[in-house]
């Protein structure tokens, strides 16, 4: 497998074999034809190293406030805590396209707001694209930051930050005049210059809908197989929870081995068969 290894020296990451060139936001649109487009979250650099050679985007999404810092939902995320983040994914990766969510507070309020936000996300991580949520009432910021040399992902259906006015995380569309919003919402997006847009939990006839009449490529998450890519949160498709949403394949059992790992480091401490000598530090003889 691909990986890096780090000069000491330096504190550089050497990506092994060498880097390939990063994949770029025109890249990503041309992929409405053709390969399906791979995209996962990622939070830390190992990460970003270990998915960046299989993934052609890497989501710094803001659901790293319930998996990373314990929060109840993605609503307190500050630009701090995404740019942290973003700047780590960004240095852990080199093929990736690399987009990191605008938190919620930091681009409604006009698309001046949202110019300044993800302006300083890009220029303190190095991303090369922000995703924010939102249909209609979001596509004048969209096109307003596109226009600017911002390239951004769009997020319609069930859109987290909105949990509040949803009153949920339940899929989206179930009614006539719902599945005509979501539709209308993702059409506005594209029609604003979103370069992509993430579709998640809704009915899947929307989803497919969408991959149909939308002229930029459809990443799904608990959409539809018809869309352009797919996208899972990483924690989700490695098991790291017990319990895993209806949309989610898990690919490992990660809490399981990491929960046998833990409990045998632990007895082989308590009964002292760790460290042995292939452990510890002797002066050379
Ligand atoms: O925040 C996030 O992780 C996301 C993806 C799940 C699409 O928005």
């Amino acid at each position: 497998m691909s990986t890096y290894t780090i000069d000491t020296a330096t504190s550089r990451a050497t990506p092994v074999p060498a880097p390939m060139k990063r994949l770029t936001a025109p890249a990503i649109m041309a992929r409405k034809v053709g390969e399906p487009i791979v995209a996962l979250t990622a939070y830390t650099m190992r990460m970003a190293q270990l998915l960046d050679p299989h993934w052609d985007v890497l989501l710094v999404g803001d659901s790293l406030g319930q998996l990373i810092y314990g929060l109840p939902s993605t609503i307190p995320v500050t630009m701090e805590m995404m740019c942290a983040h973003g700047a780590a994914v960004v240095r852990g990766s080199w093929h990736a396209l690399v987009a990191v969510d605008m938190p919620f507070g930091s681009y409604e309020e006009s698309p001046e707001q949202a110019f300044r936000s993800a302006s300083h996300i890009m220029k303190q991580t190095g991303c090369a694209a922000v995703k924010l949520e939102g249909g209609e009432a979001m596509a004048p910021t969209i096109e307003f930051l596109a226009h600017r040399g911002i390239p951004v992902i769009g997020h319609v259906g069930l859109t987290p930050q909105a949990v509040n006015v949803l009153g949920g995380y339940g899929a989206r569309g179930k009614s006539r005049e719902e599945h005509k919003k979501i539709l209308s919402d993702a059409l506005a997006v594209t029609n604003a210059g979103a370069f992509c847009i993430v579709v998640e939990g809704v009915m899947e006839e929307i989803a497919t809908d969408i991959a149909r009449q939308s002229s930029a490529p459809i990443i799904g998450i608990g959409a539809s197989a018809e869309c352009d890519g797919q996208v899972l949160v990483t924690e989700d498709m490695l098991g790291m929870f017990e319990r895993t949403p209806r949309f989610v394949k898990r690919y490992d059992d990660l809490a399981a081995r990491i929960g046998e790992a833990a409990a045998a480091y632990a007895g082989e401490v308590r009964s002292r068969s760790f460290p042995t000598s292939d452990q510890t530090y002797r002066p050379k003889s």
